[in-house]
């Protein structure tokens, strides 16, 4: 009789488990991709490692994939995201002035550096995310190259960006 009532209390706590991850499921998250107000105009292979690697969590095009809609995962995922887009953006990198600009550059290469960004928590289900040594030499040299220039109009296209970086630099020669 004993070992029955151990069932029984075991399979109330399964059911009230099962309640709350229902229960939970009903809290809202805030899962929303604001608008895309700029683009930093970074050369594409700068662009293509930042895609892969940093934009879910610095950019308002966060992919929201399944796991991202079931909690508590969501609410990681949200949090991370939120503060992610807190610190930098590259969506809103019009709002930076140039001196941040080249600030958060170092500061970019830094966390990369140091192997604190991406976040560890990110690589397992985004392989794609763990930066070669050639990968990082690339972002190096874009934000500690002509870091300088600080991209002044980041709505330009790359190419055009590149030619006020030219004229940034040559302003910079008198320091
Ligand atoms: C899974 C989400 C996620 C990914 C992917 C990610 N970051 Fe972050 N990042 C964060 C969060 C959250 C913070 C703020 C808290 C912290 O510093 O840990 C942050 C902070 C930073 C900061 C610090 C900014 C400041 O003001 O101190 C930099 C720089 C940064 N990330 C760069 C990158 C770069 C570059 C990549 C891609 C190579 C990247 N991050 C990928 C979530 C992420």
């Amino acid at each position: 009789m004993k070992s029955n009532k151990a069932g029984n209390w075991r399979r109330w706590i399964l059911w009230g488990l099962l309640a709350l991850v229902i229960v939970i499921q009903l809290i809202p998250v805030e899962r929303g991709n604001p608008p895309v107000e700029t683009t930093i105009g970074a050369p594409e292979a700068v662009m293509a490692i930042l895609r892969s690697a940093c934009y879910d969590c610095h950019s308002n095009e966060s992919h929201w994939p399944w796991y991202s809609y079931v909690a508590p995962v969501s609410w990681l995922i949200a949090h991370d995201v939120e503060e992610g887009r807190e610190h930098l953006n590259f969506s809103t990198w019009n709002r930076f002035s140039d001196k941040d600009r080249v600030e958060l550059r170092e500061e970019i290469w830094e966390e990369v550096e140091e192997g604190e960004m991406p976040l560890a928590i990110y690589l397992p289900l985004h392989p794609e995310a763990e930066l070669s040594e050639s990968q990082k030499a690339t972002l190096r040299s874009w934000a500690l190259g002509s870091a300088h220039s600080g991209n002044r109009d980041a709505r330009l296209e790359p190419s055009q960006a590149r030619s006020g970086e030219e004229h940034q630099d040559a302003s910079h020669e008198t320091h």
